[in-house]
């Protein structure tokens, strides 16, 4: 331990704590909100004593792919909506993605965004920018301020984020000598809306429409055009929400020939195949769409072969009624789902099932987001002189999602009345408890903003 000063704010007791050497048994001392001592015996007199016996301790998550809507859509999301459930799913950290309203292009707009989070966020947050065709001078003024990363679709859903071949390629010549990754939304924008076309003319607008014409061939065309204009650039490329198995294997082509390439996806497509939407419709509505089983499978071994390199729980919130409009015609409906609050308790039941192991749960949810958005190693582990953000979570405590029980505006959950077991019991953001006992007790304005150290 750092200091022995004679009494510290909290000791985290007896816990179980996932430690980047591994599963330990030990006591986590915090004070003045950074973790200063991790010890088998003699904690030092605190004001407060958790006693976490019996439990699993892990760094806070951080969520390195949401849309909180703010400023832009008050009715679906806001900083303070999302950052409760943020906070009662365990993640202490939150990265919001740039097609807010107005989008995050411009300085001006990344510090409205700023100042509005600044009120608002009860967890640590951070913002990517947003490419699109903005000129390289914007990029490098982003950076400046703080971005930890940029963001770019190739299908044409958020006009100011749609870049051109060509554009990509340059700013991911910029960004490499910026040393920030840049994102991609990747989908074939001319499969995408030729095949939505053809849905339509053909009469089929039920939800599985959307998975029948928007075929894997969408994804994996644009990943491998992403990989090859990175490989030309030297830019890190960070490939968001992957869904297909033929993406996963062109990852790991591009990885074993040396390139800086990452890939995430999330629990939609982890939990959720394509016969999903027969039932759940347009709640389980996302871009890019369920998969098969096949591809399900390539991502789990990608996840856990270290391929995939990123969990995020792409946090897309829309109303009730812009989701209910889906069931007529499946085009009328947004896609994106409320799962901010849902991805660590669902993803606490697959380590429980056997299907990942904690220790790179924490590596794909926490480290690796924190490393590549530049927050490592104040975050993203537990360790000495790091940020005491922590969770506590009960990997017994049974869960029965219920959208009426969550914390976003929406009260709507593509999971409903799933159930399984393991569950964040508490979370601490620099050391302050915001969410105990099944309430959130964090205040508005206490998150902080993150940039790159
Ligand atoms: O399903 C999605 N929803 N995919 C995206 O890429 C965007 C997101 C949103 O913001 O609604
Ligand atoms: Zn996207
Ligand atoms: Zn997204």
């Amino acid at each position: 331990m750092r200091v022995q000063s004679l009494t510290v704010d909290v000791v985290i007791k007896n816990g179980l704590l996932v430690l980047p050497s591994g599963l330990t048994e030990a006591s986590i001392v915090v004070d003045e909100g950074k973790i200063i001592g991790i010890v088998k015996s003699g904690e030092p007199k605190a004001d407060r004593v958790i006693n976490a016996s019996g439990k699993v301790v892990l760094p806070g998550m951080i969520d390195m792919h949401v849309h909180l809507r703010d400023p832009g859509f008050p009715e679906r999301e806001n900083f303070e909506s999302g950052t409760r459930a943020a906070a009662a799913g365990g993640v202490t950290t939150v990265i919001d993605m740039p097609n807010t309203v107005p989008a995050t292009v411009t300085v001006k707009a990344f510090e409205e965004k700023k100042k509005i989070a600044d009120r608002k966020s009860l967890v640590d947050f951070g913002f990517i920018a947003g490419a699109g065709e903005i000129p390289e001078k914007d990029i490098i003024a982003l950076a400046d301020v703080g971005a930890t990363a940029f963001k770019s679709f190739l299908i044409a859903r958020f006009k100011e984020l749609a870049a051109s071949d060509y554009t990509l390629l340059r700013h991911m010549r910029t960004l490499s000598e910026l040393d920030r990754p840049l994102l991609v939304h990747a989908e074939n924008s001319n499969l995408v809306d030729s095949y939505m076309e053809e849905a339509i003319a053909s009469g089929r607008t039920d939800p599985m429409a959307h998975c029948d014409f928007r075929p894997p061939i969408a994804e994996t065309e644009a990943v491998m055009r992403c990989l090859m204009l990175a490989e030309e650039a030297g830019a890190h490329l960070h490939i968001c929400h992957m869904s297909a198995g033929g993406s996963v294997d062109l990852l790991e082509w591009a990885q074993n020939g040396g390139q800086m390439v990452t890939g995430e996806t999330s629990t939609n497509y982890l939990l959720f195949t394509e016969d999903v939407m027969k039932e759940r419709g347009p709640y389980a509505k996302v871009d890019p769409p369920l998969r098969k089983k096949d591809d399900q499978l390539r991502l789990w071994e990608g996840l856990n072969d270290g391929i995939i390199d990123v969990l995020a729980s792409d946090h897309a919130p829309y109303t009730k009624e812009e989701k209910e409009r889906g069931w007529d015609n499946i085009y009328d409906a947004p896609s994106g789902g409320v799962v901010i609050e849902t991805t660590l308790p669902l993803m606490l039941d697959a380590v429980n099932r056997d299907m990942i192991d904690i220790e790179r749960l924490v590596e794909v949810f926490s480290t690796n987001p924190a490393v590549m958005n530049g927050l490592y190693p104040r975050k993203g582990d537990l360790m000495l002189d790091a940020d005491a953000d922590i969770v506590v979570v009960d990997m017994d405590k049974p869960f029965h999602i219920k959208g009426e029980n969550l914390q976003t505006i929406q009260k709507i959950t593509p999971y409903e009345d799933m159930k399984g077991k393991g569950m964040p019991v508490m979370t601490l953001v620099r050391g302050e408890v915001i969410y105990e006992d099944g309430q959130v007790i964090g205040r508005p304005g206490y998150g902080a903003f993150q940039r790159p150290l």
